[in-house]
């Protein structure tokens, strides 16, 4: 049952801070030229980077995805894109020098999708063209009904130390209710395929909020997770977006769970992943006690990017790909979300940036709160403000809308000092949004819960 105190703010919606300024406040202020400008800021840098290659493809568009992707049959649209891509890595390289990488994320749509002859050139083209250190972190994410011995062989082989599965839901009812069929077995497999082939740093990604979910099912499906023993589990809230998704029309509104049982459904996943030994680990993530995420989140070091929280700690990161957000000192950029968009860009030698935004010194300072919130759950707003030349007084408004949620101990206020019950990570989003000062301006986001 709901905690009455609780009935109220899970029916909130705000933004889940991958970024500040989010992405709605990206404008056409921000074009290619800025960020040609920007690239060419980091040479001689001695400044690590990390490097986002989004991969739109998949096999077939599950009716529950809000990813920039799209359906092919066929190999050959996939190898043109790889090419395409090479030639934008070539492109950043050229203004950047062989900038230190440190952290390599693949991402999609379905990375694993690459013909493994085309991955391994385009890792090639990564190393030959920057800084990639020894110790990089080389993450993919993959969907697991396309794993195979030989595909994680070579995924290792090409430097792959870290995986990440999508598998949302083992329940059978569930997966045709979502367009996702994929029995456990298939995870099972491709699990074991890619700790023999040696890559052991495992994710795998679950969703709460999906039609015909039952407390059951959830329990089930968290418990069949962490017997397969990875070292970190992500639980997302379905986002139904079906306005901006078509393929979630599909989706049936009238079986969705409403608020409440969208929280049941999260705690009872939540209860079950931490009773099976996982910590949890900032809003959405869950790790092994002695997992690096866990051990980041422990030292106050765990940082939040576009792809979710992360142990990556550089400052920069540029993104490759259609819809590929990068951020650089100065500000975020973002490339064309259209495929066709984008490869006129690259085909004319040009970057596919379309929006943007510059970072205000105001940006800079609300950017680290808002991560603080997100990450660890507590900030103190004075020792921040004075790190970035601001007076703490700044926040005496954002200070007083948490007034009610103080008054409720959801939140403890003491002098500039802001702490999150722990025990409701939820209200993270909603105390982060006090702190934004863009919020209401424009968009919708998804419910906290
Ligand atoms: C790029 S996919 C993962 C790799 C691969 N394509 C797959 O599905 O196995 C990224 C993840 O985003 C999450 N996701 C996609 N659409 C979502 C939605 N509407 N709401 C919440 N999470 C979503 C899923 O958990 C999915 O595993
Ligand atoms: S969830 Fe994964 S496999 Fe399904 S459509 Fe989205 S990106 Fe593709």
């Amino acid at each position: 049952m709901i905690p009455l105190r609780l009935s109220e703010l899970v029916r909130r919606s705000a933004p889940r801070y991958t970024s500040y300024p989010t992405a709605p406040q990206f404008g056409p202020a921000v074009g290619p030229q800025d960020y040609d400008g920007w690239l060419r800021g980091l040479k001689g840098e001695s400044a690590s980077a990390s490097l986002y290659l989004h991969v739109p493809f998949c096999r077939s568009i599950c009716h529950y995805c809000a990813c920039t992707t799209k359906a092919t049959r066929r190999d050959e649209p996939i190898i043109a894109y790889a090419d395409r891509l090479r030639r934008e890595i070539a492109l950043v390289a050229d203004r950047t020098g062989p900038l230190r990488v440190s952290h390599i994320h693949w991402g999609g749509g379905t990375p694993n999708l690459l013909p493994p002859d085309v991955f391994d050139q385009l890792v090639a083209e990564l190393c030959d063209r920057f800084d990639v250190r020894p110790d990089a972190e080389h993450a993919i994410e993959l969907d697991p009904r396309w794993v195979t011995r030989e595909s994680a062989r070579r995924l290792k082989a090409s430097g792959v130390t870290r995986a990440s599965l999508g598998v949302q839901d083992f329940d059978e009812g569930v997966q045709r209710a979502i367009g996702r069929p994929q029995p456990y077995s298939v995870v099972q497999s491709a699990i074991s395929a890619l700790r023999s082939a040696g890559v052991d740093g495992l994710n795998l990604d679950l969703i709460y909020g999906l039609p015909g979910q039952t407390m059951r099912s959830v329990r089930l499906t968290a418990r069949l997770a962490a017997f397969l023993g990875p070292d970190r589990i992500s639980l997302f809230g379905y986002a139904h977006v079906p306005w901006l998704r078509a393929n979630q029309r599909l989706i049936d509104d009238a079986a969705l769970p409403d608020s409440a049982a969208r929280f049941d459904l999260a705690e009872t996943a939540r209860e079950t992943l931490l009773e099976a030994g996982y910590v949890a680990v900032g809003i959405d993530h869950f790790a092994k006690p002695k997992d690096a995420l866990r051990r980041a989140a422990q030292k106050g070091t765990l940082r939040r990017n576009f792809q979710g929280y992360t142990t990556d700690r550089s400052d920069v990161l540029i993104g490759f790909g259609p819809s590929a957000v990068g951020r650089l000192r100065e500000g975020y950029v973002q490339n064309a979300a259209d495929a066709a968009g984008w490869a006129g860009a690259i085909d004319a030698g040009r970057f596919a940036t379309v929006k943007g935004r510059a970072l205000t010194p105001e940006d800079r300072l609300r950017a680290e709160i808002i991560e603080k919130l997100m990450c660890g759950f507590e900030v103190d707003l004075g020792a921040t403000a004075a790190a970035h030349g601001f007076k703490p007084a700044i926040f005496a408004d954002d200070l007083e809308k948490l007034g009610k949620l103080a008054e409720q101990e959801f939140v403890r206020i003491d002098g500039w000092r802001v702490t999150i019950a722990k025990d409701a990570p939820a209200l993270a989003r909603i105390v982060a949004s006090a702190f934004d000062a863009y919020l209401g301006a424009a968009a919708r986001h998804s419910l906290v819960v």
